[in-house]
């Protein structure tokens, strides 16, 4: 008899490819969505009846009215962030938020300590362009076996030493009462869950965050976020086995984008790369920092494409690029350099526009795989499947 098995979504460049309304699209389909790995360094942006969500740590299910969602044992959470998120959720009118999450009794905890760290390094030499929400401190204390778990601080079992040092002393009044709140959520082995609705056969999504460039082992080191978060993360960050993993939705924009420092081979320095900002409003969803931009990377995709096993590919923010009247796809790294070939822009129509069917063939011989769907819009309704 064949398994039910968990399907994935990931983001194919330097994370912001809009993973939050694809998994949203997709969300219909399935009964649970599960996120595996990061934090609050997170920003996913759904628009619902126009009005704009942006979630940094509760999975994007939240806001389908049944969909549970899960926060798996990989993922490093802020108490503070996640209890200002529910209480945002639950303003904007979404229902029974608290009990439609479930959190893994193996995650990590972020304390003010991991804030203050991040910000420690970013100050010295040896900077990334982190978000500053304690993401890798607790990560490093995680594999130092110092890491504050969940299960253990929520059931009271072990407490954390009180400091004078400023500014953990001034926080450390709301962490503990957001640890308060956040004991009352549901908290549970998670990976038993998961295994057991995928054996009764429920639909099960799971969403990563940031992008496959900046993982901690494939991306650009050091310039990386410091979780796995290609798709083979999904294993070690929920508790599912590699057999249990079925459809891989791999999203990219139409263009790339990357925060923070490292580097950005295809990246317009110049005033087509503020043109692209603007039209795509590439700024942080987290820090509101300008994000860089710059054209489709193809080698780089290609590389994203086979480290995650990609099945089903996504294309996002086509709609930005139209009305360019000419623009430029990054090929074949050569002694170091790309080659640029270049594509003729296409109109606002762009699925009655030639030029723009072109731009998606030229992608997908490069890649060698179709692109399955393409997004050209913030809502829910903008977006059309091409092949199944
Ligand atoms: P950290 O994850 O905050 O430690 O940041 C490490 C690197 O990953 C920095 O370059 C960040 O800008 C980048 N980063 C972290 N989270 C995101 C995200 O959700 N989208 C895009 N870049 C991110």
């Amino acid at each position: 008899m064949s398994q039910n098995k968990m399907d994935v979504l990931v983001g194919l460049q330097w994370g912001d490819e809009g993973k939050g309304k694809i998994v949203d699209f997709l969300c219909s389909d399935y009964d649970i969505v599960a996120r595996y790995q990061g934090g609050a360094n997170a920003g996913h942006t759904i628009y619902v009846d126009n009005k704009k969500i942006v979630l940094h740590l509760i999975p994007s299910g939240i806001v389908r009215e049944k969909t549970i969602n899960v926060l798996g044992s990989g993922m490093v959470i802020d108490p503070i962030a996640l209890i200002e998120e529910i209480k945002m959720l639950e303003d904007a009118g979404v229902k029974n938020v608290k009990s439609r999450i479930i959190i893994s009794d193996k995650a990590h905890i972020i304390h003010p300590y991991h804030k203050l760290e991040d910000a420690k390094r970013e100050s010295e030499n040896t900077a990334v362009g982190s978000t500053l929400k304690g993401i890798g401190p607790a990560y490093t204390d995680k594999y130092k076996r110092v890491g504050i778990l969940s299960g253990k601080i929520l059931s009271g079992e072990i407490k954390i030493e009180e400091s004078n040092e400023e500014p953990i002393k001034s926080s450390i009044e709301s962490w503990k009462d957001a640890i308060k709140q956040m004991s009352n959520l549901r908290i549970e082995n998670t990976e038993v869950f998961l295994n057991n609705e995928l054996d009764k056969g429920k639909k099960i999504i799971a969403e990563g965050a940031q992008g496959a460039l900046l993982d901690i082992s494939f991306g650009s080191y050091p310039y990386v976020t410091s979780s796995h978060t290609t798709s083979g993360g999904v294993c070690v960050g929920l508790g599912v086995a590699p057999n249990r993993i079925g459809k891989v939705f791999g999203v990219f924009k139409a263009y790339c984008t990357r925060v923070g420092l490292g580097p950005f081979p295809t990246e317009l320095n110049n005033e087509v790369g503020e043109e692209i900002r603007r039209k795509g409003k590439e700024y942080g969803a987290t820090t509101g920092r300008p994000r860089r931009c710059g054209w489709l990377d193809i080698p780089n995709l290609k590389y994203s494409i086979m480290i995650n096993g990609v099945t089903d590919l996504i294309m996002v923010k086509a709609d930005v690029l139209s009305g360019m009247e000419s623009l430029y796809i990054g090929k074949d790294e050569k002694d170091g350099k790309y080659n640029y070939v270049p594509m003729n822009g296409w109109k606002n129509t762009l699925f009655e526009d030639d030029n723009f069917i072109k731009y998606v063939n030229f992608i997908e011989a490069e890649v060698g795989r179709k692109v399955n769907y393409v997004s050209f819009g913030p809502n829910r309704d903008e977006i059309v499947k091409l092949y199944i």
